[in-house]
């Protein structure tokens, strides 16, 4: 009996661990790791010479466009990887409701646990140059490179109490995409290639073709960005794929979502992909030369 029950309740536990471990990894936190490359290879091809030199110094890396590209697409995924350990989730995202103004975002951004509030954080950083306490300049410079990035995925610029779409479920699911939050961190863009050096440089292309207006698009601060982030997660994914709206509310997790967005399942047509390609494109684009810009502005 004793051991008839011991087993028993290990299987329980391990089952009730493997569903939490679930639960856990089905909430996603920022473009997959080919955005945040592609991102940061647009960003190094556009760095100037002494921005380009300080990166190098700070990644310990020969002060080459090859090897500062790949260094710095290398560093872009380091603050997910450690978010978990160190508890930094919410500085990837700035939950912004769609009842929002833009002049709302310092009251949706608490002790500067968001991310626009990290970027200035670490840009300030990198800027002064002091050593001492705090995040060295390696962290302080991954997590920018991460953060301008995540800014650019819409759905981390809202929050309509469903954890940026992480509470919509996707039915069926589309190729690694459960939900639409994982839409948009990744399937889209591995539906668009195969590598990020590969997308990196159609998007190259996309740059050649903007001529002067890539240096316009390089403009704007940090809340531009974000709430421009933000109006694309209402006019192409809220309102398009017809998501009610809820109320103020901001759920610890999809448990706690209401009833319109936990029980909603959204079928994603295949033209909604296509129409969505050229969107995320442009905003890992603008992605790419603002962060050129902001660091060939601080370093
Ligand atoms: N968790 C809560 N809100 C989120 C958002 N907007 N993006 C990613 N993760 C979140
Ligand atoms: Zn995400
Ligand atoms: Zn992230």
């Amino acid at each position: 009996m004793r051991i008839y029950w011991s087993s028993f309740l290990a299987r329980r536990l391990l089952a009730l661990s493997v569903g939490y471990c679930f639960l856990l990894s089905s909430v996603s936190w920022g473009w997959w790791e080919t955005g945040h490359q592609v991102v940061a290879r647009i960003a190094a091809a556009h760095l100037n010479l002494a921005a380009r030199a300080r990166v190098a110094r700070i990644l310990e890396v020969p002060d080459t466009a090859e090897a500062v590209s790949d260094a710095l697409a290398r560093a872009a995924t380091w603050a997910d990887e450690i978010k978990n350990d160190n508890n930094t989730g919410s500085w990837h995202y700035i939950d912004l409701t769609i009842q929002d103004h833009k002049w709302d975002i310092p009251e949706r951004c608490k002790d500067d646990n968001c991310a626009p509030a990290r970027i200035r954080l670490f840009a300030k950083q990198l800027a002064s140059r002091h050593g001492g306490s705090g995040p060295t300049d390696g962290d302080a410079l991954r997590y920018v490179v991460h953060f301008v990035a995540d800014v650019h995925q819409p759905l981390h610029a809202i929050s309509d109490a469903d954890l940026g779409g992480n509470c919509e479920r996707l039915a069926p699911p589309l190729g690694k995409a459960k939900n639409l939050h994982a839409l948009w961190d990744g399937e889209i863009i591995d539906e668009m290639a195969s590598s990020d050096r590969e997308l990196a440089t159609m998007l190259e292309t996309d740059i050649d073709g903007l001529g002067r207006r890539a240096r316009e698009i390089a403009q704007g601060n940090v809340n531009d960005w974000v709430w421009e982030s933000h109006e694309i997660a209402i006019n192409d994914i809220y309102r398009p794929l017809r998501i009610p709206l809820e109320p103020v509310e901001f759920p610890a997790s999809c448990k706690d979502a209401p009833l319109g967005i936990a029980e909603l399942r959204v079928h994603i047509q295949p033209w909604y992909v296509e129409e969505m390609k050229p969107v995320v494109r442009s905003q890992l684009v603008k992605a790419g030369l603002r962060l050129a810009r902001l660091l060939n502005e601080t370093l």
